[in-house]
């Protein structure tokens, strides 16, 4: 079980860590990570429950490992954390020693999830990763297999960026360099509405838990934290730059699966049209 350690240990211990600490979490009592993104926050805005008792988490995008270490302390039965990074560059391994948690490490990318993993998980989170990704679809359609529960994405929404006229319209806008938050690993934010449609689109029923607007009234919320901000949060509208969604998935198999012309059944039968093609002119020459 994840387990706050003394403010001696973990002093020492981010005294002598040479990690990127993208996240700020709790390590001690009065002793926190140096990283800007404060996952009780993160947690209090994706309405993740205080008590996971038995439930599987899946956390993609793990980084320092922040959320996957607080949903074991909160009693998730399993924690698996999934980043693209080895663990070792964030310091997941070392921040599990010192913690004395069990939360299983993947390296992968979310694309590969359905053919690493055998199973579906009660809560998977994507918070702070879709908009790195240069095929975001494909992502939703790859956590449609492993997503059992429920899927909460926090993530970037272009709605401010893209004026008043485009607000809840289905829009996509694509950052070719550093253009969202000067970083160049960043590629496309839907508007919130386009984030709804992509996730119907990949076989998720969403709803809206949190969205919150731009530049001085985001820092002015900040500043006032904890509840006040949350609220906040989930009352503002208009034109977000970060919104959370919770996405559940539908019974059926996702509607892009029966009609797209480019993809899956086409692609299938295309093989099969081959191997069936292979098949009988290979029968044919032995005649
Ligand atoms: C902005 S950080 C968010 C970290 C954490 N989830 C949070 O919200 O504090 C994005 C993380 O996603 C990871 N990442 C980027 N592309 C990924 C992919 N294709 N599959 C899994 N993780 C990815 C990055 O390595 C990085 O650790």
């Amino acid at each position: 079980m994840a387990e706050l350690t003394t403010p001696a240990e973990a002093s020492a211990f981010l005294a002598r860590s040479s990690v990127p600490w993208h996240q700020r979490f709790q390590l001690a009592p009065g002793v926190y990570t140096p990283g800007v993104n404060d996952t009780d926050l993160l947690l209090g805005l994706a309405g993740v429950p205080a008590d996971l008792s038995g439930l599987t988490v899946l956390d993609i995008g793990t980084s320092n490992g922040g959320v996957a270490f607080e949903a074991e302390r909160r009693g998730a039965a399993r924690v698996l954390a999934v980043d693209v990074t080895p663990m070792e560059y964030c310091g997941f391994d070392e921040t599990r020693e010192l913690l004395g948690a069990r939360a299983e490490f993947l390296q992968a990318s979310v694309y590969e999830l359905p053919e690493l993993l055998d199973e579906q998980f009660d809560l998977v989170l994507l918070l702070g990763v879709l908009y790195h990704l240069r095929h975001p679809l494909l992502a939703l359609d790859a956590l449609r297999h492993v997503v059992g529960g429920e899927l909460v994405i926090e993530t970037a929404v272009c709605d401010a960026d893209v004026g008043r006229h485009a607000v809840g319209r289905p829009l996509v806008r694509f950052y070719p360099g550093a253009e969202l938050d000067g970083d160049p690993t960043n590629w496309f934010a839907p508007t919130l509405r386009a984030l709804l449609d992509w996730c119907e689109s990949s076989g998720f029923a969403p709803t809206v838990l949190a969205q919150w607007p731009p530049g001085r009234v985001l820092r002015r919320l900040l500043r006032a934290g904890g509840p006040r901000w949350w609220a906040a949060a989930r009352r503002a509208r208009g034109a977000a730059r970060r919104c959370v969604v919770r996405a559940v998935p539908t019974g059926s198999r996702p509607g892009w699966a029966e009609k797209s012309w480019a993809e899956w059944d086409l692609v299938v039968e295309s093989r099969q049209i081959a191997a069936e093609r292979r098949t009988s002119s290979s029968s044919g020459a032995s005649r």
